[in-house]
């Protein structure tokens, strides 16, 4: 069967599957240099990122620090809301540690998923059956004897890494059921700049099959304002990123804000305006997950 091998570019015109895909080092690049500069704290992302070579510009690291901060806030208000009775989907989660974070915090849902390219899955398979410090924190949560780790997908008792596109929805599900989805369990899926590279159809039909699929469940969005909004997403909420950053705790934005000199804070403000965090639930167990808000 033939799929389409090419995405859309949040600006302009398609783009090349390889090109999408290559969109997360660029995350995770940002990410590491962020966290080196002080911004948050992740002493998983090294291992997945180099460390950029230039110098990056503080409203870069500020704009990551609003997005990471805001997603992470939402994440762990629906988890305390299930009471951690849960699962999480990342979709294409590229390089992206939330595990981890999760499991040092003891905050792990029930099961992790992550969705991506296969060529992206296995790249983070061989990176974590290289370092002890990823690869121990899956065994440590994983009861039974041992688990499924080849190169294109891992499966655990708490965390499966699933090689699939997000545009073949039927493949999606059969590859998560074999790695226990449990379709009724309240569930938490996060695309964290994933859908503003799908043409508007794809995106529109996984966020159809997420609705059709999971009576109680959260969707959490980033991705670029304009394009966001033209899809006509009735999320419940849905903020801009100088919105987000404004709703972060006073104490921690002056104590980021101090890392580095930023003279236009025009620029910044620009730059968030593009952006959007946003978020809708559905909520069939009545476990208040209309309430989460940042
Ligand atoms: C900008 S990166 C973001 C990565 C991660 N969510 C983060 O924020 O660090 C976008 C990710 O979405 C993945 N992606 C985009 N379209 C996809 C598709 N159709 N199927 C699977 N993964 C996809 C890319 O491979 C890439 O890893």
């Amino acid at each position: 069967m033939a799929v389409s091998s090419t995405s859309r570019d949040p600006l302009g015109p398609e783009v090349s599957d390889e090109a999408v895909r290559s969109t997360c080092d660029d995350a995770s690049q940002c990410k590491r240099y962020a966290v080196n500069m002080g911004y948050w704290k992740d002493p998983y992302i090294q291992h997945f990122a180099r460390h950029p070579k230039e110098r990056k510009a503080p409203e870069i690291s500020r704009g990551y620090y609003a997005r990471v901060e805001g997603v992470t806030r939402l994440v762990k208000a629906f988890l305390q809301k299930t009471d951690r009775n849960c699962q999480i989907i990342n979709l294409g989660a590229g390089m992206d540690t939330l595990f981890w974070k999760l499991k040092d915090e003891d905050l792990l849902p029930g099961k992790y998923f992550e969705i991506d390219f296969p060529t992206i899955a296995t790249r983070k398979i061989h990176t974590i059956k290289s370092k002890p410090s990823l690869s121990q924190p899956i065994m440590e949560s994983h009861s039974g004897e041992s688990f499924l780790i080849d190169s294109h997908s891992l499966d655990s008792t708490r965390y499966a890494i699933i090689g699939a596109d997000l545009r073949e929805l039927h493949k999606l599900e059969e590859a998560m059921k074999k790695c226990g989805l449990d379709p009724e369990l309240p569930t938490l899926l996060m695309a964290e700049c994933v859908l503003v590279y799908m043409a508007p159809e794809n995106s529109d039909a996984l966020l159809r099959w997420v609705a059709d699929v999971f009576p109680t469940a959260m969707f959490i969005n980033y991705e670029q304002r304009q394009r966001f909004l033209q899809n006509g997403w009735e999320g419940a909420h849905a903020m801009d990123m100088v919105e987000v950053y404004n709703a972060l705790p006073p104490e921690d934005v002056k104590r980021i804000e101090a890392l580095e000199f930023l003279d236009e804070k025009e620029l910044l403000e620009q730059l968030m305006l593009h952006y959007c965090l946003s978020w809708a639930t559905k909520d069939a167990q009545d476990l208040g997950l209309l309430e989460i808000t940042l």
